[in-house]
């Protein structure tokens, strides 16, 4: 059984199981998209058809050819060596591409790329390693909507986490909303650290400001509550 990190399990877990194509984009060792095929073995009901790990490095995607060698896998795997910021995303699937472990600008090029291709009944998961409001702020704009945020520790660092699609539940927030509903130790070191951030960012730009405030409030109201 192939063991993975808390952060990359959390990711894991937020892939619905209707879907039937899983794109692991910028994929390298490939844990995403192999921890997910053994869910299938344990999830029977599990509508999965096809995993699709995609990098633009070769030797990685020949890595992951090969360990799938002499494996019985119960479903099709496709590796594809390719530029995830212009690579075609057409099928007929009902499609989750998976965004994780990028900088924000990074992300911002692959998921306008993505949204040329994306059905109302397709997901986006996105977890970016730095620029998060930006990259939130930017989501917001193409009319992307939430279906679910969460917070995630590992080794002292910080993931937010989005599924979002053209048919979530709600609007995207650039800070985060229910990302906060659940106010643990962890969201509140965070919350201390963004607006350390931010407050920082704020005495030189004025446009930080706004978003400084935003986190201020969510400490207001919890320090209340
Ligand atoms: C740090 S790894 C992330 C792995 C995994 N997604 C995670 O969350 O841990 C970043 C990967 O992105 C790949 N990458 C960078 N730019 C890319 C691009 N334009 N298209 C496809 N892959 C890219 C790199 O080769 C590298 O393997």
């Amino acid at each position: 059984m192939l063991k993975i990190s808390k952060r990359l399990q959390s990711i894991v877990n937020l892939i619905p199981e209707s879907e039937e194509t899983v794109w692991d984009i910028c994929c390298d060792h490939g844990h995403i998209g192999k921890s997910l095929i053994n869910r299938i073995h344990q999830h029977k009901t599990s509508e999965l058809k096809e995993v699709i790990f995609l990098d633009v490095v070769p030797g990685i995607m020949n890595k992951i050819n090969e360990s799938f060698k002499d494996t019985d896998i119960p479903i099709k795997i496709s590796i594809l060596t390719s530029d995830a910021r212009t690579q075609n995303y057409k099928n007929n699937s009902i499609n989750c591409f998976i965004v994780a472990g990028i900088g924000g600008d990074l992300c911002i090029e692959i998921v306008n790329q993505i949204f040329n291709f994306l059905s109302d009944h397709d997901y986006v998961i996105i977890s970016v390693h730095k620029n998060t409001v930006k990259t939130r702020q930017h989501l917001k704009k193409m009319e992307l909507r939430l279906y679910k945020e969460i917070l995630v520790k590992e080794n002292s660092k910080y993931y937010e986490m989005l599924l979002i699609g053209k048919r979530g539940d709600s609007e995207i927030c650039e800070i985060g909303e229910e990302l906060w509903e659940k106010f643990e130790q962890d969201h509140s070191d965070y919350l201390t650290e963004q607006i350390s951030f931010y407050e920082k960012k704020a005495e030189y730009r004025t446009e930080f400001k706004n978003i400084l405030q935003k986190y201020k409030k969510i400490k207001h109201k919890n320090l209340k509550s």
